[in-house]
């Protein structure tokens, strides 16, 4: 099995992509570390009951995981677009950086980071002065960071995205001596129980995609392509950003790009 004797933490394991991811890890031999607010339904190896809005909760955890010798983390907990702009920053970027900045020096060499991005951090070019600017950012900074840059609760979600792709893309070598890989997943909408709440954000846009698209995609299209990246196999990708959208993403492109004219 692909995953036989590694060590995986996977954020966000009680529901949808998360739930998923985990157990599909589980049954290809890893020994699962699942992490959530909420306790997941399915039986792990270890459960880590943490809240990742609560620094001092995510250092507990760190000094807990650091002596396990992790061979992969899969950062998928996320908040919807719905939710609080500072709220959103804190778990879907400021959260997954403070863990995985905080657990990379243990990992084991040849260990795999995968980050849950989204559709939604498509267009990550146009927002660098603000990417940048949002390095280093802390828990207690982030609500004043929001404020400072005009990321409100319509485009919070966008932001923490574009970021998170940002930052993959940007530390495709910074552990390369030691075989460490992060790559990020960037899905398209996915039928979970936060879908809904990306409906009501992008209104018109939603419907507009969802008419294009043959249907929504579910958790089980998307968790193979994590346990891939987690895996041995997909060893020679680093930074990279694997869309998982039904072709969504290159219809966007296909479009923008003039690729179409004359149809
Ligand atoms: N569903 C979609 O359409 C879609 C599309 C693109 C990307 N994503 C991303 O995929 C990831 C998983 O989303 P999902 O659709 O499976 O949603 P979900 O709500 O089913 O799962 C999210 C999980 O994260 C956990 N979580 C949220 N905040 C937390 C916190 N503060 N502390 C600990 N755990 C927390 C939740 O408890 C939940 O189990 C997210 O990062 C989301 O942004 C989802």
């Amino acid at each position: 099995m692909p995953l036989t004797g590694k060590t995986i933490v996977v954020t966000g394991a009680a529901s949808g992509i998360g739930a998923a991811t985990a157990a599909l890890v589980k049954s290809q031999g890893a020994t699962v570390i699942a992490v959530d607010r909420n306790k997941p339904s399915e039986t792990y190896d270890r459960f880590e009951q943490v809240d990742l809005m609560d620094k001092a909760a995510i250092d507990d955890l760190i000094a807990r995981l650091i002596p396990l010798k992790i061979d992969g983390l899969a950062n998928i907990a996320g908040l919807p677009p719905t939710r609080p702009a500072a709220d959103v920053v804190a778990v879907n970027l400021v959260a997954l950086k403070h863990l995985t900045l905080s657990l990379v020096d243990s990992m084991a060499d040849g260990a795999s980071i995968v980050n849950l991005a989204s559709l939604a951090g498509f267009g990550w070019e146009n927002e660098v002065p603000k990417i940048l600017a949002s390095e280093g950012l802390d828990f207690d900074g982030v609500a004043a960071f929001c404020d400072a840059n005009d990321i409100t609760k319509e485009n919070s979600y966008f932001f923490a995205k574009q970021a998170l792709v940002a930052w993959t893309i940007a530390n495709r070598w910074t552990w390369r001596d030691r075989g460490i890989r992060m790559n990020a997943v960037s899905p398209g909408p996915v039928d979970t129980p936060i879908l809904g709440d990306f409906l009501e954000t992008l209104g018109e846009r939603a419907e507009e995609d969802m008419r294009i698209m043959d249907r929504p995609g579910n958790a089980d299209d998307i968790a193979p392509v994590v346990a891939f990246l987690l895996s041995d196999a997909a060893g020679w990708l680093r930074g990279a950003n694997l869309p998982v959208d039904g072709g969504m993403k290159s219809h966007i492109l296909a479009n923008e790009s003039g690729l179409e004219k004359g149809e």
